[in-house]
Parts: structure tokens; C-alpha cells; sequence
């Protein structure tokens, strides 16, 4: 019968939709929306590898790789992938509909390999928002994707929890962008293994209105190692408990050590059986693909696929896993309320106040705005220097409108736009702040003045709320999801706190985020 339906779906060259129930949250668990029983997620991470750090590829986007690899994943009763990376205007509906003909749903990742929030110099940007909502587009329509991914492992350590304040942004904005086109999907976040940090991130995640916290909590987990582990030395239990009373679906993200070699998986067991059935909700294995870091289940080339020893001892275990699960309409949520926000101390460094959403538009007034910007023909890796230069300078305020704060919850207005317009925007603060004094609009010959266009209609307004110092913030509404669980209420976004004092970032400005996002984001994938 599948045969069939993929032969039709061929026939009609990908203008068929194929559709399957699609899964909802409801409280901490997954249903299928008809019916209403429990989903538990029997996952398998699909990405095949690059072997370029620049680039990636799109594991949805080429039918031949896709019926390739599917019976390979069906005989170990994968019913849903994760992909970490797919490409916006690339073609997918082949792909997404042949995983459905083989009822197999999907969780994307938002970023990409090469484009990711950086937890050493995050920022939460236009660019990055086209492309999350270039994603959520592309693939909100398919019945089979379960949801997104706003962020993959980017704090890991406390130093770098500052970072998560950019990932919940991500978060608030993406789940916005969803509700108002109608898609039906949820939001999460996969967190890094990182036990010094996982109660704090969870409960970050998970705090403030349910308009800005996650839909689904993901958790890369490589505690159970070796055969001799159990429930109890592995951490799993410790597991259990803290995320027995959260709010929404927690499940593994990733799971697989492979400290021990060759892996025997009687972690599944403990799993989707009797010791964790009631709180976890399944598990994605890491991963399908053979890669350097020796994960595969499979080693794939061309038209082949070879099943490597993991595959197979994978394959015996994951038959056990049979959690008798529960139904939506015998399911009272008791643990609805969602958790108090981190205090900010030694132990975590995300403040409660998040970045602003980012405006392409509001980048664009103010740019047109100003008088004195960078010269065209300054190559992009000169303007680290150039932020060096203005966060030294004069106590750094003319980069308060840019810079932004994960930690003290401070965000300039504009830190959300793109490098040029940022530093454009510090350049005309220093030039204004010598009156306009031409000389004062040259910086070794890397600025220039041009003609301002003074700020009218709704530009006027948007700018008018962030103020010519730009520290103040558009205010945004956000209302409620009601979706099942959590506090649904309506509010308006707080004035961001007027920046104050030091320069951040000096010498690791936020452009140099893109140039080494492959690298870190690359690691983020692979450093457990
Ligand atoms: C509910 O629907 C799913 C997907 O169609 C199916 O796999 C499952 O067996 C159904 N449950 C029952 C109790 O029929
Ligand atoms: C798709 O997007 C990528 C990245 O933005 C771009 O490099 C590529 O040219 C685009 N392809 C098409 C066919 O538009
Ligand atoms: C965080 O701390 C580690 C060591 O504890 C250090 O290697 C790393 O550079 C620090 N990262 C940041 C962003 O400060
Ligand atoms: C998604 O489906 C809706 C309703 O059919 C349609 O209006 C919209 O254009 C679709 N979006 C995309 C991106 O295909
Ligand atoms: C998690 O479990 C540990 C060990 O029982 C406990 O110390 C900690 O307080 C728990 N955290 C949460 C958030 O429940
Ligand atoms: C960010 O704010 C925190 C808390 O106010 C402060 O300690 C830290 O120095 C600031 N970071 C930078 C780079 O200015």
C-alpha cells in the first residue's frame, strides 16, 4: 500500500500533499490531534554530513537520498527525523511528503550548520530572523513537521548563558511568527549536555509568559554510556524527577553515547519503558549518518547504504520500545504552571528582559535617517576594528543604540539590525556629537556623509519609540496561545532599561559572529 501511494505521489511530480495527523502538544505530552493518542517520538537525527564547513547539505531537498535512506529508517521504526539544517527555496515537498507516506514527521532546526545564534557573541538579528522565517514558511504548511528548533546547543556552559537571552528571543518571535500565519507548529530549543546548567536553562526556557517560552523542551543527553550503566548511575533518574512536574513535552533531542563502543542501547529500555514513560516522551538516536565523530547507524554513498554493527543492535532494542502511553481525553495536565525565571548570579547569566524582535524595516528608516555611514567600500572584515574603536571610545556611548546585554537585560533599540547599519549608526552618534563637523565623518577615510532622509509615517513613529539616544525599544503586544498549559496571558513588552555603562564585546564584536558561526555552530552539532 505505501508503494502505491509513493508511486502516485511520483506521478504527480510532488503537487499531491501528502498528509498525516499531524501531532499537538497538550500539557507535557504529545497526541495525534485526531484520535488523541499519545505520540512518544522514536527519533533518528538525518543530516548528512558536509565535508565543507562553509556550506551544508539540505537533507530534505533531493528525492533520490530520501527514498534511499527511508525503508532504512522505517526497519528501525524511526517516526520522526530531526534535520539540522535545510535550505528555505530549495524544493522539499518530494522529501516531506515521501516521510509521510512512510508516517514519519519531522523536527527542523531553525538555524543552520553555517547560520546560528553563536554563544560566544550572540545576537538575535534581521538576518537571522528572515532566515528562521524564511524556515517556518517553507515548511509550515506539511502535516508531518512537528515543529522547530529556535537553537541547538548554545549555551553549554555557565559563561555561556548570557547567550540563551538571544535563543528566547528567538524563541518569542518565531512562535509569533507561526501563530500569525496560522501554522499550527511548535517552538523549542535543544539544550547542550551540560549538567551544571540544565535545571536553570529548563526553567529559563520555560519562564515568563508561555508567548515567549517554549513549546517542547529538547535535551542532548549522552549520560548512559556502556552496557553496565543504569537508570540510577547514568543521571536519568535525577532526570525523571527534575522534569517530572514541566510544563510542556520534554524529550531527548539526541541520545547515544558512544564512549563505550560498540553501543548495546539498553538505555532504551529505561526510556519508553516504566521508569520514564510517564515523563519522557521518546528520544531522537544520534544520528543516521556515518560521520568522523563515529555515530552512524549507516555509512551511505551514492545509491548505497550500509548498515553499520550500531544499526543492527539498534534495531533489536528500539522493537522494545512499547510505552502503553495514555489518551488525550484520560489526561488531567496537573503541572501546568510554568517555572520562576533563573536569578541572575554566578551560576546563571541570562537576564529576564529580552532582546528586541527584530525590524528590517526600523533598520532601513534609521539607516535613510542618518547622515554620516560607512563607505560601501569598506570590506566587511575592517568593521571589528571599527566596533573596537567605538566601544573604547568615550565610554562607549556611541554604540549604546547597538549594543546589547544577554546579562544585564540591556539592549539598544537598533542591536537587532544588520553590521553596516549598526556601525553606520555609531559613526553618525560620534559625528553629531561633534556638530556635524565634517571632518568629524571620515575615520581614516571609512566614512562618508550622505543625504538624510528625515523619518515620516510609520517610520517616524517606530523611531520615535526608540529615541535619539536609541536605547528606548518599540513596544510590542503579544497575547495569549492558550495553548493547553502554562499562564496564557496578555502583555505588553517592557521598555528596555536605558544602557548605561561599558562597552560589550570589545574585540569580539557581533559581524565576527557570522564569520565563525560555521565553526562554533559545527562544534555545537558535534561536541557533546
Ligand atoms: C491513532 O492514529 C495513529 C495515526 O494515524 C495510529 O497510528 C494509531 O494507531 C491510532 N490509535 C488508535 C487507538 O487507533
Ligand atoms: C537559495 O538561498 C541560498 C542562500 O540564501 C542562495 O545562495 C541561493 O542562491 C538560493 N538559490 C536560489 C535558487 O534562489
Ligand atoms: C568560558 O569559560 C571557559 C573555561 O571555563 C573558557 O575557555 C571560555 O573561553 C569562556 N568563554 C567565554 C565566552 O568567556
Ligand atoms: C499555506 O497554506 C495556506 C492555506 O492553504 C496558504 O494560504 C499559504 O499560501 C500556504 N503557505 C505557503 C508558504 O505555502
Ligand atoms: C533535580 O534533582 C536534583 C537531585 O535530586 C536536585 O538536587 C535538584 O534540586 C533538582 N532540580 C529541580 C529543578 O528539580
Ligand atoms: C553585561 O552586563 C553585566 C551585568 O550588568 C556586566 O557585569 C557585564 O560587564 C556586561 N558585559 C559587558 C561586556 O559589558
Amino acid at each position: 500500500m505505501k508503494l502505491s501511494v509513493l508511486a502516485a505521489g511520483a506521478l504527480l511530480a510532488g503537487s499531491a500533499m501528502a498528509s498525516l495527523d499531524p501531532i499537538i502538544s497538550y500539557g507535557s505530552k504529545f497526541f495525534y490531534k485526531t484520535n488523541g493518542t499519545q505520540f512518544y517520538i522514536r527519533g533518528v537525527a538525518y543530516q548528512e554530513p558536509s565535508t565543507s564547513s562553509s556550506s551544508f547539505i539540505d537533507p530534505l531537498a533531493d528525492i533520490s537520498t530520501c527514498e534511499r535512506d527511508i525503508p532504512y529508517l522505517t526497519a528501525i521504526r524511526t517516526n520522526t527525523i530531526r534535520v539540522y539544517g535545510v535550505q528555505a527555496n530549495n524544493t522539499h515537498d518530494d522529501c516531506v511528503n515521501a516521510f509521510a507516506d512512510a508516517d514519519i514527521y519531522i523536527i527542523i532546526d531553525l538555524g543552520s550548520p553555517t547560520e546560528a545564534i553563536n554563544r560566544d557573541s550572540p545576537t538575535w538579528d534581521t538576518s537571522l530572523y528572515q532566515r528562521y522565517t524564511d524556515v517556518i514558511d517553507a515548511f509550515g504548511n506539511y502535516t508531518n513537521v512537528i515543529g522547530f528548533f529556535a537553537g541547538n546547543e548554545v549555551s553549554n556552559t555557565v559563561n555561556t548563558t548570557a547567550a540563551s537571552a538571544f535563543v528566547k528571543a528567538a524563541v518569542r518571535d518565531s512562535k509569533a511568527y507561526v501563530k500569525e500565519k496560522g501554522y499550527e507548529k511548535g517552538v523549542g530549543y535543544a539544550a547542550a549536555d551540560a549538567s551544571s546548567i540544565r535545571d536553570n536553562l529548563a526553567d529559563y526556557m520555560n519562564c515568563g509568559t508561555s508567548d515567549d517560552s517554549v513549546d517542547f523542551f529538547g535535551d542532548n543527553v549522552y549520560e548512559w554510556c556502556g552496557d553496565s550503566a543504569t537508570y540510577t548511575s547514568s543521571g536519568y533518574n535525577i532526570i525523571n524527577q527534575n522534569f517530572s512536574t514541566y510544563s510542556v513535552p520534554y524529550f531527548f533531542a539526541e541520545y547515544g553515547c558512544n564512549s563505550v563502543s560498540p553501543r548495546t542501547w539498553n538505555n532504551i529500555e529505561a526510556m519508553y519503558g516504566s521508569d520514564m514513560e510517564d515523563m519522557l516522551n521518546g528520544g531522537i538516536v544520534y544520528e543516521y549518518f556515518q560521520d568522523t565523530n563515529s555515530y552512524g547507524l549507516v555509512s551511505a554513498t551514492g545509491s548505497s547504504v550500509s548498515k553499520l554493527s550500531d544499526y543492527t543492535s539498534f534495531s533489536s532494542e528500539i522493537a522494545k520500545a512499547t510505552p502503553t502511553g495514555t489518551v488525550k481525553s484520560k489526561y488531567t495536565p496537573t503541572n501546568t504552571a510554568l517555572r520562576s525565571c533563573p536569578t541572575v548570579d554566578a551560576t546563571w547569566q541570562a537576564a529576564s528582559a529580552l532582546p528586541p524582535t527584530p525590524d528590517a524595516s526600523l533598520c532601513e528608516c534609521m539607516y535613510n535617517s542618518l547622515t554620516c555611514v560607512v563607505r560601501d567600500s569598506v570590506d566587511t572584515t575592517d568593521y571589528g576594528d571599527l566596533f573596537d574603536y567605538f566601544y573604547g571610545l568615550d565610554g562607549g556611548k556611541y554604540v549604546d543604540g547597538v549594543s546589547a546585554n544577554g546579562t544585564s537585560g540591556v539592549y539598544g533599540g537598533y542591536s537587532m539590525c544588520s553590521s553596516k547599519q549598526q556601525l553606520a549608526w555609531a559613526m553618525n552618534a560620534y559625528y553629531e556629537a561633534q556638530d556635524g563637523s565634517s571632518s568629524a565623518c571620515d575615520f581614516s577615510s571609512k566614512a562618508s556623509t550622505k543625504a538624510a532622509t528625515s523619518a515620516t509615517g510609520t517610520c517616524s513613529s517606530l523611531m520615535a519609540s526608540i529615541g535619539t539616544a536609541g536605547t528606548g525599544a518599540v513596544s510590542y503586544t503579544v497575547s495569549a496561545t492558550g495553548s493547553g498549559s502554562g499562564s496564557s496571558s496578555s502583555s505588553s513588552g517592557a521598555a528596555f532599561p536605558v544602557f548605561s555603562s561599558t562597552p560589550i564585546f570589545v574585540g569580539n564584536w557581533q559581524f565576527g559572529a557570522y564569520i565563525v558561526a560555521a565553526i562554533f555552530s559545527g562544534a555545537a552539532m558535534l561536541v557533546l
